[in-house]
């Protein structure tokens, strides 16, 4: 079990096999994916194959989005953190950051604090000059998560057929934020 990053309350992880049944119950929950496209999935194998791509992501591009682990409980809690997006903009490729919780950890301060533990990360140990997000223009906490964390906005644009903010975030504001 590869531990990266350790914020206040969670480690952050590499996804693993054996986080299938987490996983399933963050994926498969219709409200988890209101603004990611509304197709939840529907049975553990599909699973399966998600946490393949992921982990062969690690392998392609040296990083990839990681479990988070409650310290005290153990639990999986969900994911966040840096990949290596080659789909969501046709013109370029970037670093993107991004968090999806279970249901039952909203509203806590996670997706906050683990995602300024994968921005350090990002720019500290994987020196990278700009990481970006993207949030569907009607997703309020996302858009206010990348704006809380130090992304700036910069335009919009279409994925799917939906209207999507698009934030940046270089290497030399963010040692000004620290
Ligand atoms: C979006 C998500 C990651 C938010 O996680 P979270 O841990 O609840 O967020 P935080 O507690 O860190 O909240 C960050 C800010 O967003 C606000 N916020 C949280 N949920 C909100 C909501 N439903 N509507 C409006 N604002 C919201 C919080 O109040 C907080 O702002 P504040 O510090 O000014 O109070 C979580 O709801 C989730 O996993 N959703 C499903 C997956 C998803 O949509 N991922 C993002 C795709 S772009």
């Amino acid at each position: 079990m590869k531990i990266h990053v350790e914020t206040e309350r969670f480690y952050l992880r590499d996804i693993e096999m054996s986080d299938a049944q987490g996983m399933f119950e963050l994926d498969s929950n219709p409200k988890v994916h209101e603004f990611l496209g509304k197709n939840p999935v529907k049975s553990i194998e599909e699973i399966k194959d998600v946490i393949h791509y992921i982990r062969k992501q690690y392998e392609e591009n040296g990083i990839g989005r990681w479990a988070i682990i409650d310290k005290n409980t153990k639990d999986f809690v969900g994911w966040t953190g840096l990949k290596y997006e080659k789909a969501l903009r046709e013109e370029f490729n970037y670093y993107d950051l991004g968090y999806r919780l279970k249901e039952e950890y909203w509203g806590k301060g996670i997706a906050t604090e683990t995602a300024l533990a994968s921005l350090k990360h990002g720019f500290e140990t994987l020196k990278l000059d700009k990481i970006c997000g993207a949030a569907e223009i009607e997703h309020s906490a996302s858009n206010k998560i990348l704006q809380k964390v130090g992304l700036k906005f910069k335009e919009t644009f279409f994925y799917e057929e939906e209207e999507h903010n698009w934030y940046e975030l270089e290497r030399g504001d963010w040692e000004q934020l620290k």
